[in-house]
C-alpha cells in the first residue's frame, strides 16, 4: 500500500533521461518540456536550484481502502536535455523507480497534458451501460482456439535476438522494419487490411499501425498496441545489447499472433481493427503519445484501447492483472468479462503502477477508453527489465503466460468491433 500513497500521480511518467541523454548527439536542438510530480520535482531542483515550475496543478488521487482523496503536486518545468541523465539516476536512487518525468515538446502542450489528466481524474466516466456486450461466441471461441505458443515464441525469440530496439539507434529502425514486414506478410492478400509506418520528426523508429477496414462503421476505432522500443536502465548507445524480450518484444509478441488467428478467420470487423507497435515508449511514451495527439487533431473516434507491455513473465499467482490506474473502469470491467466468457480457467485480479506506466496512459489521458491487462502484480512483475538479462530464457523459455494475452486481444478485438 505504502508506495501507492501519494506517487501515484507524481509518476505521471517515467522517462528514460539516459536516453534522452543518447539522442542528444543526433536528434536533439528543441528546449525540453517536463511534466513531473512533487518527490521529482525536489530531486530535480536539488541539482538545478535556478529551475522553476512554471504550473503547478494539484491532481486527485483516489487511494486507500476507503478511497479517501489525495491531492497529488506536478510541476512542468523547462529543462536542459543534459541534466536528465543526473535526475533519473536520482529518481532512480532516491525514489526506487525509474524516470521520473513526461517529455513534452512545448509548454502549451506540457500545460495541456498536466490539465488533462487533472479533469480526467475529476470525472470519474459514466459507466457505459449497455456498451459493451458480449455475443460474438461463435467467431471468437475457434479464434482463441487457435493460438498458438510457438509462434509467440518465435516472435518474441526474433525481436529479441535484435541488438537492440532502442529509439534512435539504426537497430531500433530495424526494428520497426521487421514488425511491419511480419504484419505486412500476414495482411497478404486482403486488401481491407494496410500496413503503415507512422514518422516521428524527432527520432528515426517509426511507429508501426495495421488497420483491417471497418465495413459498418469505418470511423471507430478498436486500438490494440504495445511498444516496440526496448532500453537500458544504466544508459544507452547505438551497439547496446538490449534484448528486452519481455519488455516489450512479448506484449508484440502477442499481439502478432492475435493479428494472425484473426487475419486467418477472414473475419470482417464492423469498426475498424488497429494494432499499433508504438515507438519511443521508453522515453516518455513519446510514440504513442504522438498518435494519440494525432487522432484527437483528426477528431477521430476510438471505440477502446488495449495495451500489451510484458506479457511473458508470470511473477504472480494469478494469471491476468487489470491495472486501475490510467485505465477505464467500465472497460476494465468488460475485459474481466472476456475473460471470464473465454478464458474460464484463468485467474484475473487488478493491481496499479501508481504512475503513467505505459502507452494506454497516452490514451487515456487524451479521453479514450484504455485498458492494460498486466502479466503480473506490480510487485512482482520482470525483475529483468531495462537490463542485458531481459531475455526469452528468463522467462523460462515459454510463451504460455504470452498466450493468455493473446487470446484476450482476440476477444476484446472482435467483441468491440462488432
Ligand atoms: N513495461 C514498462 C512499464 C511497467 C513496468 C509496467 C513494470 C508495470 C510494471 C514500460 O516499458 C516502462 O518501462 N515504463 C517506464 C515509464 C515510461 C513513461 C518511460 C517505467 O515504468 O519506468
Ligand atoms: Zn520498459
Amino acid at each position: 500500500m505504502f508506495r501507492r500513497l501519494p506517487t501515484a500521480w507524481t509518476r505521471f511518467a517515467l522517462a528514460g533521461g539516459v536516453a534522452l541523454a543518447a539522442s542528444a548527439t543526433c536528434w536533439a536542438g528543441q528546449p525540453l518540456w517536463i511534466s513531473l510530480g512533487d518527490d521529482a520535482y525536489r530531486l530535480l531542483r536539488a541539482q538545478q536550484p535556478q529551475v522553476v515550475s512554471v504550473t503547478e496543478v494539484a491532481v486527485p488521487v483516489s487511494v486507500g481502502r476507503f478511497g479517501a482523496r489525495m491531492h497529488d503536486r506536478v510541476h512542468v518545468v523547462r529543462v536542459d536535455e543534459d541534466w536528465l541523465p543526473a535526475l533519473s539516476d536520482a529518481v532512480h536512487r532516491d525514489l526506487h523507480r525509474c524516470g521520473g518525468f513526461v517529455v513534452h515538446d512545448s509548454l502549451g502542450s506540457a500545460r495541456e497534458a498536466v490539465q488533462r489528466v487533472r479533469d480526467l481524474a475529476l470525472q470519474p466516466e459514466a459507466v457505459a451501460g449497455g456498451k459493451y456486450v458480449i455475443n460474438q461466441q461463435t467467431l471468437v471461441q475457434p479464434m482463441v482456439a487457435a493460438v498458438q505458443d510457438s509462434l509467440i515464441l518465435q516472435t518474441i525469440d526474433s525481436l529479441s535476438a535484435i541488438q537492440n530496439r532502442y529509439y534512435t539507434t539504426t537497430h531500433g529502425v530495424t526494428a520497426s522494419n521487421t514488425i511491419a514486414a511480419q504484419w505486412a506478410a500476414l495482411a497478404a492478400g486482403r486488401s481491407d487490411v494496410s500496413v503503415s509506418q507512422f514518422t516521428h520528426p524527432s527520432w528515426p523508429q517509426k511507429s508501426v499501425i495495421l488497420t483491417i477496414q471497418g465495413t459498418e462503421k469505418p470511423k471507430q476505432h478498436v486500438v490494440l498496441g504495445g511498444h516496440m522500443d526496448s532500453i537500458l536502465s544504466g544508459g544507452m548507445s547505438e551497439n547496446s545489447r538490449a534484448p528486452g524480450a519481455d519488455d516489450d518484444a512479448s506484449g508484440i509478441a502477442s499481439l502478432t499472433e492475435a493479428l494472425r488467428v484473426l487475419l486467418a478467420s477472414g473475419m470482417r470487423p464492423k469498426r475498424t481493427i488497429q494494432f499499433m507497435a508504438y515507438a519511443a515508449e521508453e522515453v516518455g511514451l513519446r510514440g504513442s503519445s504522438a498518435i494519440a495527439a494525432d487522432y484527437v487533431a483528426k477528431g477521430r473516434k476510438v471505440a477502446g484501447v488495449l495495451q500489451l507491455d510484458m506479457t511473458n513473465y508470470k511473477g504472480g499467482t494469478k494469471d491476468i492483472y487489470l491495472y486501475t490506474d490510467y485505465t477505464s473502469a467500465a472497460q476494465n470491467d468488460f475485459v474481466a468479462r472476456l475473460a471470464s466468457t473465454y478464458l474460464p480457467d484463468l485467474t484475473v485480479a487488478t493491481d496499479r503502477c501508481g504512475y503513467a506506466c505505459s502507452d494506454h496512459a497516452s490514451w487515456s489521458s487524451r479521453g479514450f477508453p484504455a485498458s492494460f491487462p498486466f502479466e503480473a502484480d506490480f510487485n512482482h512483475h520482470s525483475p529483468f527489465i531495462h537490463t542485458v538479462n531481459d531475455t526469452l530464457a528468463n522467462s523460462g523459455n515459454q510463451a504460455a503466460h504470452a498466450a493468455k494475452f493473446a487470446k484476450l486481444a482476440v476477444a476484446f478485438a472482435v467483441e468491440l468491433a462488432n
